[in-house]
């Protein structure tokens, strides 16, 4: 067991909002409870949820890799998502990622020292209309 008593509760939570034989449906939010407590989505965290919803590896690992918002290595303290899509960087969502990486002297996908901040590239995050579009911490 990996996740704490109440972690795998919150899961338990997320199934039974399902029929009994589609655990499958609570992957997205298994992982997203996962993450909120670890922190990341490590490989033995990919196994620990697998295990738990009754599927292999590899479908949690699909799901896992294929949303930005699962952090597949560790991330500072506050992850910072810039979208770098078309209406974003015509509003000057590129501006904005210069001056903050340069502020923190860090790349994409690297944390600062200090460890409280990873700067992130995000593609369309749906949002286009509030352009440019920055989260923080998948908010
Ligand atoms: Fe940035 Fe759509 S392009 S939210």
């Amino acid at each position: 067991m990996l996740l704490s008593k109440k972690a795998y509760q919150r899961i338990d939570h997320e199934i039974s909002k399902f029929p009994t034989n589609k655990k499958r449906s609570a992957v997205i939010a298994s992982l997203a409870i996962a993450q909120e407590e670890v922190g990341w989505i490590s490989i033995e965290v990919i196994r620990d949820v697998a295990r738990y919803l009754e599927l292999l590896p590899i479908e949690v690992q699909e799901v896992a890799t294929f949303y930005n918002m699962f952090n597949k290595r560790p991330v500072g303290k506050y992850k910072i998502s810039i979208c770098t899509g078309l209406p974003c960087s015509l509003q000057k969502g590129n501006r904005v990622a210069t001056y903050l990486k340069k502020k923190l002297h860090i790349e994409y996908g690297e944390t600062t020292i200090d460890g409280l901040f990873t700067v992130v590239e995000n593609e369309c995050m749906g949002a286009c209309g509030d352009a440019p579009v920055l989260i923080l911490n998948n908010k």
